[in-house]
């Protein structure tokens, strides 16, 4: 199928959006970044701990903090044994994209698929990104993508806040060299670890939060498209379809 029209047509009625004339749209509201809602304080579980300094085992932080691109980066820690699933995974997931994309994608984990091409959303959960991301004008060039662990947890569990927050150094860092003008976390956990927002993804989906980083970064919370699988009711995909459009018109409202 070559003409860009459909795919975008076709793109939107699978994310449950039927109808829509696909000419120039009014201009969308800027959505105002609030600072994240006052949440539950931090369980225990959740403070930070000490990663390693065993180079054997990870890579230094400060190696970490000053290394100067994506591939170096990727270099630096893809042998990373700092936490129990590096030694399962098959392949480090790091990541991919546009390094110079203004939008970032960040999912929980990579599955069996990512684990064994070393790409991120690579299996049925990232076709449907895909068409997410058609919907909203773009390939998956266009972006970067990438998640909070990058190796594989067993079985596709949730990854431990341990192990979460053993790899979020490396995602900081990630970010750091992207300065994406706009992240959009897929699920609860990203935006748990990344942001210590414990609100529920139903609650929380669609409403701006903010990552103190590089200035302050909007974050907008939406399903993981896994969930939109499991759920694939018109309701949830045009809920997705609601945030990513925000997403975009926050770029697009705010040129580099
Ligand atoms: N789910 C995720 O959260 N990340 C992937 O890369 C694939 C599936």
């Amino acid at each position: 199928m070559s003409d860009p029209l459909q795919q975008w047509r076709d793109a939107l009625q699978d994310l449950g959006v039927f109808g829509l004339v696909p000419e120039p749209q009014e201009e969308p509201e800027v959505p105002t970044v609030q600072a994240p809602a006052e949440q539950p304080s931090p369980k225990e579980d959740r403070v930070p701990i000490a990663p390693s300094t065993d180079p054997a085992v990870c890579p230094p932080l400060e190696a970490v903090a000053s290394t100067a691109s994506l591939d170096l980066l990727k270099t630096c820690i893809q042998d990373c044994l700092a936490c129990p699933l590096g030694a399962g995974r098959i392949r480090f997931v790091f990541g991919e994209g546009d390094p110079t994309a203004r939008m970032l994608f960040i999912g929980e984990g990579p599955g069996r698929d990512e684990d064994l091409q070393g790409r991120p959303f690579v299996g049925k959960a990232g076709e449907l990104l895909e068409k997410m991301l058609a919907a909203i004008g773009y390939q998956r060039q266009d972006v970067y993508i990438t998640n909070i662990v990058k190796c594989r947890p067993p079985d596709n569990r949730t990854p431990t806040p341990q192990e979460a927050q053993r790899c979020l150094p490396y995602l900081r860092r990630q970010i750091e060299l992207l300065r994406p003008g706009v992240i959009v976390t897929l699920g609860a956990t990203p935006l748990r670890e990344l942001l210590g927002v414990l609100t529920g993804i139903t609650r929380i989906r669609g409403q701006w939060q903010r990552l103190e980083m590089l200035g302050g970064i909007p974050v907008m919370p939406t399903f993981h498209p896994a969930y939109v699988l499991r759920q694939y009711t018109q309701d949830v995909r045009r809920a997705v379809w609601e945030d990513l459009k925000a997403a975009r018109a926050w770029l697009d409202q705010h040129p580099k």
